[in-house]
């Protein structure tokens, strides 16, 4: 069945961002001239999603204030003869279904993405964390279309060097990846010591899950500082049934944090048709200057 729910996880405190998230939060953080949040879903929907199920919590309000109506805004625009930006703005959580579930505790990962079981029904539903963002819709659609083939959960993996394992999920593979990046998983393990971790295979915020999964994050204990975490939760299901990954080299920033997320700035301006010329300018002046000084 085509995968057609995505779960985007919201509801999270942003502590890496304090103080900018105290007020905003993270998921509204500008690329640009728009919020993260709006770049995942255009990531969903350009792999077929059509139903997004954002987990948010009341102390967030600002998350579902950008999907509310702006009559006002548009009218304005309109009457100044700015149509496409009118019409951008009319669009929003308007051409894809956008739904909400909250969390009104931060209990970790898999107690975020068992807030969404009532609204994605018993089919496979993608999860997208919304502090990773991907150059395109390849890797999702590549999941989709091997949660289909295969009838068990998928993950995004990537490579990294071996020193740099502890701060992740890492899977434990059956033999060696395929010719499309595909390869079987026994187990896996969060943020293992290097010496224990049993790859080097990291998985990344882009996950196809079948909806059994929702009755095992229901049985996970909570661990460290009460959370509940969703690796748990595949572990229990790649013990037990058909459950792959995709190595990808899909170009992905890491915006969760100051660092992450300037460099994705500055890297995704720098590609754009209007900044990049003029941005590569500014950025050699400075630099000129700098070594000057
Ligand atoms: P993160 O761990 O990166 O987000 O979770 P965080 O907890 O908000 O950030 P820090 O670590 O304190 O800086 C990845 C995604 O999962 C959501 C977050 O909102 C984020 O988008 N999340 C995390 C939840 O929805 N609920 C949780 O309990 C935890």
């Amino acid at each position: 069945m085509r995968v057609h729910t995505a779960v985007v996880p919201a509801a999270g405190m942003g502590t890496r961002f304090l103080p900018a998230t105290k007020a905003v939060p993270k998921e509204l953080l500008p690329i640009l001239d728009q919020p993260a949040l709006q770049l995942i879903i255009d990531e969903a929907v350009g792999a077929g999603v059509d139903h997004i199920v954002i987990v948010t919590s009341h102390t967030k309000p600002a998350i579902e204030a950008y999907f509310a109506p702006a009559p006002d805004v548009i009218a304005k625009l309109r009457s100044s003869g700015r149509e496409a930006m009118a019409d951008r703005l009319q669009s929003i959580g308007r051409d894809v279904q956008v739904s909400f579930a909250y969390q009104d505790e931060a209990r970790g990962l898999g107690h975020a993405v068992g807030c969404a079981r009532e609204a994605v029904g018993d089919e496979p539903f993608a999860v997208l964390l919304p502090d990773e963002i991907m150059g395109s819709s390849a890797l999702l659609d590549q999941l989709a279309r091997l949660c289909e083939s295969t009838g068990g959960s998928v993950v995004g993996l990537k490579r990294v060097p071996h020193d740099q394992v502890g701060s992740y999920g890492v899977i434990d593979p059956v033999g060696e990846a395929d010719e499309r990046g595909v390869i079987a998983i026994k187990d896996m393990v969060e943020k293992p010591s290097p010496a224990d971790a049993p790859s080097n295979l990291i998985i990344i915020g882009r996950y196809v899950l079948t909806p059994d999964v929702f009755d095992e994050i229901a049985k996970v204990a909570p661990g460290a500082g009460g959370e509940i975490q969703l690796t748990d939760a595949l572990r229990a299901q790649a013990t037990r049934s058909p459950f792959h990954g995709v190595v990808s080299d899909v170009t992905r920033y890491d915006t969760g944090n100051p660092f992450g997320w300037l460099t994705a700035v500055i890297e995704i301006a720098l590609a754009d048709p209007s900044m990049g010329a003029p941005l590569t300018d500014w950025l050699g002046q400075l630099m000129r200057w700098n070594s000057v000084g």
